[in-house]
């Protein structure tokens, strides 16, 4: 598909109207790191979504009244996010041609703490999308679900490149790769369930939030660093060819060869912050040492516990469920959770 397919239609029937829509946030397994303009991945990425950690929108429209956008996070208003959203709804028009028809009142909630640092924009996006979509709907009538859920993923992208992956349960991938069929830059298309082992659908992902607050570098400042970073081509070629080993893991399950690629792809994305100029640092003392308990407790029980860090000092701690996960569990509640700031962790699973 082009980008012209999702121009917007003809006729529109524009009313005030009022849709609420929900959508989870995703953890990436090969990371999107870098970006051309329109919001084209310079590779490939792979997420697995979230079940619990989700956000929660209420969208207002009022018709024929001057353009703006008022947005409120658990109640308070959020005059930052105001800015961004009406710079995205002008940017979208295109697609959706009501869309400057009106003014907004925007209510959302996360499900997870607020200043937690766990990412909210891939989730915020996609809610957002998802009740753009159904007042398209509303306004010119319903297209099939898979069209639906499509241009929503698209115009997500547009928000913020990982809240495409959001739309779809399961595994996701965003950017064209040879080897995944119908893959595409612009919308995320699910990872095909055939192709997927059992031990990958039942997964745990914790996260243990080592640092609360705001990170110093924001992920649109670090992929504009990618412009600069004389590694960067490497690493852009490196993760088109993760997805080669990744397709035959996925298929036959080899945890050990999973958990390698995964580990790489986070200690990759950070190293890639690292040779940056300015170079920046994300990760924190306690994010080290629970990398290094991980595989000390790896090496020790053989036990298959590993992490994935996004743009920020949280560990996601990945493992399966296949019969070890109590003996992971104590062990992240004893000796993991001492290195985050208030004991905090997010419990979370795939959904599938
Ligand atoms: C490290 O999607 O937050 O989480 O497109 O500028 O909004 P923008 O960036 P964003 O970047 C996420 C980067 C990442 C890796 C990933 O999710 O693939």
């Amino acid at each position: 598909m082009t980008t012209q397919e999702f121009l917007g239609k003809e006729n529109y029937t524009v009313t005030s109207q009022t849709v609420s829509e929900s959508c989870p946030s995703n953890i990436a397994l090969i990371k999107y790191w870098g970006k051309y303009a329109d919001q084209i991945p310079a590779n490939p990425s792979i997420s697995y979504t979230l079940n619990h950690c989700k956000t929660n929108t209420i969208l207002e429209f009022l018709a024929d009244q001057p353009f703006s956008v008022q947005t409120f996070l658990s109640g308070n208003e959020e005059v930052k996010f105001e800015e961004k959203i009406e710079k995205y709804f002008k940017n979208i028009e295109q697609y959706l041609p009501w869309i400057l028809r009106g003014r907004y009142i925007i209510k959302t909630e996360n499900t997870f703490p607020h200043s937690s640092g766990i990412a909210s924009s891939a989730s915020g996006f996609g809610a957002i999308a998802k009740c753009l979509m159904a007042l398209d709907e509303l306004f010119s009538g319903k297209g099939s679900e898979e069209e639906s859920l499509g241009k929503a993923s698209f115009l997500a992208r547009l928000g913020s490149g990982s809240a495409c992956r959001s739309l779809y349960n399961g595994l996701v991938v965003w950017g064209s790769s040879d080897v995944v069929e119908g893959s595409s830059d612009l919308f995320a298309v699910r990872y095909p369930d055939e192709d997927i082992h059992a031990i990958f659908k039942d997964f745990n992902d914790w996260v243990l939030l080592i640092h609360e607050g705001q990170k110093s570098v924001s992920s649109t400042v670090g992929h504009g660093l990618m412009n600069t970073n004389p590694y960067a081509e490497r690493r852009f070629q490196e993760a088109r060819e993760n997805f080669i080993p990744m397709k035959e893991i996925l298929k036959n399950g080899d945890m050990e060869r999973f958990i390698t690629l995964v580990e790489h792809e986070a200690l990759t994305l950070h190293a890639m912050m690292m040779m940056s100029d300015p170079a920046f640092i994300l990760m924190k003392t306690g994010t080290l040492e629970v990398i290094n308990k991980i595989w000390d407790f790896r090496k020790e029980t053989g036990l298959p516990l590993f992490f994935t860090l996004d743009a920020g000092a949280n560990v996601h701690l990945l493992f399966p469920n296949n019969g070890a996960e109590e003996k992971i569990k104590t062990f992240i509640e004893s000796e993991l959770l001492p290195h985050t700031q208030k004991n905090g962790v997010v419990k979370d699973v795939m959904k599938f």
